[in-house]
């Protein structure tokens, strides 16, 4: 570079507030990244094999066309560093190599992702990017990776904000659009710091497939509802491009239907990543209507990027609203106890402005909305009405009823 570019790049760098040389890479995540990762069910037992079989299954189960894009590979594919100090799989489970793996997996119309942490060591032990963040991004690049999920295991006393911003450095410098997923749970408040340096950060602990019972204030072992207790209060943080990641799902890993329902439904209302967490190959019946519900999903999807407000909570029920575009809202009530509870929505008493994020109104007062009811399958069935009469509903033990909100007269 040229001596006097140089130093009018430096000043600008110290001169422009905000303005800084490398960027995170934009336009990978307008909506909450969709896709599966490998941790939660299989935890540090992969291979490429597994990771096939999912990627077949992904495509086979109608997931890629539903969204589910991504196909991530989580702790334990590592080798070791080769003579050079660029990493290498492990032989025994990944004896063809990564290039080989995302050749096929691209092949089949996904994307995939790879793990690291910013240590020296993974949480499982295994080989972290510490002192190699620039070798590793290349690495990936090379591999054709397309998402990277960076861990904050084994990093004694690094500076965080400094940590994140040097991977986020390295993959811009390695060339290769890559996802950036920050996973340092929450504990150094990334969403004050992090929207210019990763596209999610991880706002908890490590879920677990429990609804409810004892829960943690934070660390491992958290439940849905103690995540949806830290990630709700976070959302005027989340927005298009940068969005709070209360962890990956774990439907089809063991709770009820009816938590696995309420589970997904309000990891779309909080405008969260959808990254399934399930084998993909086993699932039931009730898993892939929970996971393939595509109105559903579209509340997560929603262009207008806003993660929902829990309104309030009265006898259990906590109340949810999400606006999105076209002045729809999503309405989704959660009912935290085990026992089921009637509730009589008059939605006059509903009316107010977001004034924290979205700035918008539901208006039930000047507005009426059609009501449609997103878990029911029959579309008959599931026009429940307008917003002029009350709805009444009781909702199951650990579960939702979800709608959504439409203003009646865009159809005239
Ligand atoms: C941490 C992360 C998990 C998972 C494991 C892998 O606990 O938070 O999501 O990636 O490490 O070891």
């Amino acid at each position: 570079m040229k001596k006097s570019l140089k130093i009018l790049l430096v000043a600008a760098a110290v001169l422009v507030p905000g303005w800084s040389m490398a960027q995170k890479w934009e336009g990978l995540a307008d909506t909450p990244q969709m896709g599966w990762n490998s941790w939660n069910k299989f935890a540090g037992n992969i291979s490429e094999k597994l990771i096939r079989e999912q990627a077949d299954a992904m495509v086979a189960e109608g997931l890629v066309d539903a969204g589910y894009i991504y196909l991530n590979m989580d702790d334990c594919w590592h080798g070791e560093r080769d003579a050079d100090g660029f990493v290498q799989p492990n032989p025994n489970t990944f004896p063809s190599g990564i290039l080989a793996l995302s050749d096929y997996v691209h092949s089949k119309g996904l994307k995939l992702g790879i793990y690291s942490d910013a240590g020296r060591k993974t949480c499982a032990g295994k080989t972290g990017s510490f002192g190699h963040e620039y070798q590793d991004a290349i690495q990936y690049a090379r591999w054709g990776i397309d998402y990277l999920k960076y861990d904050w295991c084994s990093t004694e006393n690094i500076n965080p904000r400094g940590a994140y911003t040097l991977m986020r450095d390295a993959l811009r410098a390695a060339g290769r659009p890559i996802f950036f997923s920050m996973c340092e749970w929450g504990s150094n408040k990334p969403w004050e710091w992090a929207a210019e340096v990763g596209h999610s950060w991880r706002t908890t602990g490590d879920i677990t497939a429990r609804f409810g019972g004892t829960a943690r204030q934070r660390g491992w072992g958290q439940t849905v509802l103690s995540i949806i207790d830290q990630n709700a209060p976070l959302r005027k943080y989340a927005g298009p491009g940068h969005w709070n990641d209360p962890d990956m799902l774990e439907v089809g890993n063991g709770m009820s239907v009816n938590e696995d329902r309420a589970h997904f439904s309000m990891w779309c209302m909080m405008a969260a990543p959808l990254i399934l967490g399930n084998d993909l190959s086993k699932m039931t019946d009730d898993t892939r209507a929970i996971i393939l519900n595509k109105k559903v999903i579209a509340i997560d999807q929603d262009k207008l990027g806003v993660q929902g407000l829990r309104y309030k909570t009265e006898n259990d029920i906590e109340y949810w609203f999400k606006p999105l575009e076209n002045g729809d809202w999503a309405f989704c009530l959660l009912n935290r106890s085990t026992e089921p509870v009637e509730c009589n929505i008059d939605w006059q008493e509903y009316n107010f402005t977001d004034d924290e994020v979205s700035h918008l109104s539901t208006s039930f007062d000047v507005i009426t909305y059609d009501i449609e009811n997103l878990w029911e399958t029959n579309s008959k069935k599931a026009k429940v009405g307008t917003t002029k009469k009350a709805l009444k509903v009781t909702v199951p033990g650990h579960d939702v009823a979800m709608y959504r909100l439409t203003p009646n007269q865009k159809k005239k």
